[in-house]
């Protein structure tokens, strides 16, 4: 007993340690169970994202029954170019044409978010901020120096970074972020960009294990019965012993 609690505490601490390291990642906070969240995230996917990057395992048809989305809905809102519901979500642009414009090509995202995580993706989403020195204007606070411009400026508008100056432990001032400051507004209040983005990784998470909808559906089923049988299965004891004692 003691060894498990050792070895129980030692998991913890580590965690911890895990959690508190250096990285500066937000949670995302999405829940696949929200469909009104994946529905908007879908609709921003479609709007902003696709025009670069693929989702080629995605079918417009399989994320509208998914999603609970008529066929109609999705035609009106999420087709713009000559696509068909039963296409997959491909971009007209050529990935070579793409690396020549953006120094490297927008990677399909299909699974990005099993690859980076949600919360990588959320602090990468909300983490652009002006930087002159760039050919976009733009850097990320996760991901130095990207390629990709920041496509959701009109919603959020431009953050400027805010810097501190830090000692090392050699008594050295080194420069290092702060926080952001919101230089020129965007469309969205600093709540609404962040529920955008939420809902944009919820649909990014969806993307990467469509199954996984299905499977927490089955899930909440398989538990409803093993209550009930546990149920039966005492009743039935008491019922059977109900003469030995
Ligand atoms: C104008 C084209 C363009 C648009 C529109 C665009 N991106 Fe990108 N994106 C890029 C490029 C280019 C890269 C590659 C960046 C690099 O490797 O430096 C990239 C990289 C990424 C990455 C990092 C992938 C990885 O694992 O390295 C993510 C995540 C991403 N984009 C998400 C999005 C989302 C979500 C949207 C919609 C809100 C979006 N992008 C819209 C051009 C675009």
């Amino acid at each position: 007993m003691k060894r498990l609690i050792a070895i129980v505490v030692c998991c913890w601490a580590g965690v911890a340690l895990a959690s508190s390291g250096g990285s500066a990642l937000h949670p995302a906070g999405n829940s696949l169970s929200d469909t009104a969240s994946l529905q908007r995230g879908a609709r921003t996917f479609v709007n902003y994202c696709l025009s670069c990057h693929s989702a080629q395992y995605m079918r417009y048809n399989r994320m509208a029954e998914d999603l609970g989305l008529t066929e109609d809905m999705v035609v009106d809102n999420m087709l713009f170019t000559d696509k068909k519901v039963g296409d997959t979500m491909t971009v007209a642009m050529r990935g070579s044409d793409a690396s020549q414009w953006f120094g490297n090509a927008p990677p399909d995202l299909s699974v990005v978010a099993r690859a980076r995580g949600t919360d990588w993706l959320y602090s990468f989403l909300t983490g652009f901020y002006a930087d002159p020195k760039k050919p976009t204007g733009v850097n990320n606070i996760i991901f130095a120096d990207t390629a990709m411009p920041h496509v959701l400026w009109e919603l959020q508008g431009v953050q400027k970074m805010v810097t501190r100056f830090e000692e090392t432990e050699e008594g050295e001032e080194h420069e290092v972020f702060d926080h952001f400051e919101l230089a020129t507004p965007g469309i969205q209040s600093e709540l609404e960009y962040q529920r955008t983005v939420r809902d944009l990784v919820n649909f990014l998470e969806y993307m990467g294990e469509p199954a996984k909808l299905k499977r927490y559906h089955i899930g909440m089923w398989v538990l409803v019965y093993l209550v009930i049988f546990t149920l039966a299965a005492y009743l039935l004891k008491k019922e059977f012993w109900r003469d030995v004692h």
